[in-house]
């Protein structure tokens, strides 16, 4: 199946060459091409997908008619309560899960065809919760090369690219280390060059600051957002709120559907709604909400720190 059929995705153009046999000279001639530039730009689509975990002590569906569209470049941050199938969401991306029904398009293959298994890996990088897990070899940079060599590409570029990743993370210092002698940030950092590394347009990652402290957090987003500025797709699966408020678009779940999809500043400016669903909100917007019951003549969908001190004063 072409990536077009599929109603596929990423910018693509088409040459199209008008051409006749020239009798005399028995060859070819172009008369005339144009170019048609066509602009699909959805990277990641899916469709009515639905997945069922099927055991012994009976079936879960644990996602239930999921629909929406990712652009090429964007960062999308999923919340939701335990079990409303953030990471089953996410392990369809890279076709470690395949829907029980319905499609993921990753730009343009349809992961459940299996002869598309290698461009959607290829296109797809992912960054789990537990570092100690991700990590595979006893040295930082065989860990960060490992996903290469299984690429099969030549040694003097995995070693070039590994610096690089290594660099981009500020770890280079570190390659010749253990991971086991890296504190849990630095840990994910080297599970983010790895993915780097591969040179993915898309970056899933699933609670990678569940785990760390308020400094390894920092760094961790850090990194994704740089990685967002240099034109990555981004998937950022999180229980923080003030790391879903720097998303571009916020997917919020609840019992393996997507009941919300819009801005931060949409979703977490209706306080009480979020409080309702079980959520907290940005610090800034909960102390706005507060100050208007106060009667604090304030704007609406303060979402920031800055804002508020704005608004203030
Ligand atoms: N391998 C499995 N077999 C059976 N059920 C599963 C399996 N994995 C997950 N589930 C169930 O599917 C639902 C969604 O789980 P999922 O792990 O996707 O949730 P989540 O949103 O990532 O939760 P958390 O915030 O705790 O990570 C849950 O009810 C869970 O118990
Ligand atoms: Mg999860």
């Amino acid at each position: 199946m072409s990536r077009f059929e599929s109603g596929g995705t990423a910018d693509a153009i088409y040459r199209f060459d008008v051409l006749i046999l020239s009798p005399r000279r028995n060859e070819m001639l172009r008369i005339f091409s144009f170019v048609s530039e066509e602009k699909i730009l959805d990277i990641i689509r899916v469709e009515n997908l639905r997945h069922v975990y099927k055991s012994s002590s009976g079936d879960k569906v644990a996602l239930d008619g999921i629909n929406f569209s990712i652009a090429e470049g964007e960062f999308v941050a999923i919340i939701g309560n335990n079990g409303s199938g953030k990471s089953t969401l996410a392990k369809h991306f890279n076709a470690l899960l395949l829907p029980t029904s319905g499609k993921i398009f990753i730009d343009g293959f349809d992961t459940s065809d299996e002869k598309n298994l290698w461009h959607v890996r290829e296109n797809v990088g992912m960054v789990f919760q537990n570092p100690d897990s991700e990590i595979v070899a006893a040295i930082v940079e065989d860990d960060v090369a490992f996903g290469l060599e299984n690429l099969g590409i030549a040694p003097e570029k995995i070693r070039e690219r590994v610096d690089l990743a290594l660099d981009a993370v500020n770890m280079s210092d570190y390659k010749n280390f253990s991971p086991s002698k890296l504190s849990g940030g630095q840990k994910q950092r080297i599970a983010i060059a790895g993915v780097i590394a591969m040179q993915t347009k898309i970056i899933v990652f699933d609670e990678p600051t569940a785990m760390l402290d308020p400094q390894g957090r920092r760094e961790v987003l850090s990194m994704v957002k740089k990685l967002h500025a240099q034109g990555k797709t981004i998937i950022y699966i999180t229980h923080f709120m003030e790391e879903a408020a720097q998303a571009q678009r916020v997917f919020l779940m609840e019992g393996g559907k997507i009941i919300k999809n819009d801005t931060p500043r949409e979703i977490f400016s209706n306080v009480r709604e979020m409080k309702r669903l079980g959520f907290s909100v940005p610090v800034a917007a909960e102390l706005a909400e507060r100050l208007r019951k106060k009667n604090f003549k304030l704007p609406p969908k303060i979402l920031t720190a800055d804002e508020l001190a704005e608004a203030l004063k």
